[in-house]
């Protein structure tokens, strides 16, 4: 690293947009969350992709005023729940459809003014899990398949073969018993069916052991809200893979974007 480099504490900024909030934070050069800079901040109505990016300049603006730093120059990275291929979005399943066909790099890039890069949220979240979280091990990911699944208001999935990204599977979409597993199983029915945890343990099973018999992971690391309350529903399961909570939680998708952007 380069003498001037070194004096720069911040390394990227991470966006990282969910149907109902905007969480964001820099990275220090380490590639660690600065803490004090973690925070979420409310998605627009409907997720229109303008209004996004409007308040995701604003996000900036407060990080700048927040670190006493103008930022000038720290790239960011942005998560969309969707599929994104070489920075164009091609699915949009709890956003506005507006973002279907969209060059989010090209929006973002002139609304950010610096060098954006764009992923899906699963993906982001999965990648700091599995190089620095709960799918890693001693600072490198876990040799083998390990699927990382975020249940939250969709699920979320990314899949890694000896660390290396598969990027935008889609486990979410899968069709069980008709219908789309995602509405059936994804955190938020707990809230919107009142469902107990037995209700809801069932479902998962019914979800995880098909994700299981697709794919065959060594190791599966749940992510999520409801990650926090893993002791409530994971010993349950009945898996022949390993399965872990996520040790990022709600900042894996931060940090994640934050890295692509470093890295890019
Ligand atoms: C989307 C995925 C996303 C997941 C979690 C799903 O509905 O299709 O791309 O990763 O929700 O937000």
């Amino acid at each position: 690293m380069s003498p001037a480099a070194s004096a720069v504490p911040f390394a990227a900024i991470g966006l990282d947009l969910g149907g109902s909030s905007i969480k964001y934070g820099v990275v220090d050069q380490a590639g660690k969350l600065v803490e004090s800079t973690f925070s979420h901040a409310t998605t627009p109505a409907g997720a229109h992709p303008q209004a996004v990016a409007e308040v995701m300049a604003q996000i900036i603006s407060e990080l700048q005023q927040l670190t006493g730093s103008d930022l000038f120059g720290v790239p960011v990275g942005v998560t969309v729940p969707g599929i994104v291929i070489d920075g164009v979005v091609h699915s949009a399943a709890n956003i506005d459809d507006a973002w279907i066909g969209l060059d989010a790099v090209a929006l973002l890039r002139g609304q950010l003014n610096r060098e954006v890069s764009v992923l899906n949220d699963a993906d982001a979240a999965g990648m700091a899990e599995v190089f620095a979280g709960a799918g890693s091990f001693a600072g490198a990911p876990i040799p083998g398949s390990t699927l990382v699944l975020t249940l939250g208001t969709g699920i979320g999935s990314a899949f890694f073969r000896d660390g290396n990204l598969f990027p935008n599977v889609e486990f979410g979409h899968l069709e069980i018993d008709g219908v789309d597993a995602e509405s059936r199983a994804a955190a938020r029915v707990i809230r919107e069916e009142n469902l107990s945890w037995d209700q809801y343990i069932e479902r998962l099973q019914r979800y995880l052991s098909h994700v299981e018999f697709l794919c065959s992971p060594d190791l599966i690391v749940i992510g999520g809200a409801v990650s926090l309350d893993h002791e409530k529903f994971m010993p349950q399961l009945k898996l022949r893979a390993r399965i872990v909570p996520a040790q990022y939680n709600n900042a894996a998708g931060v940090l994640g974007a934050a890295h692509r952007a470093m890295n890019h």
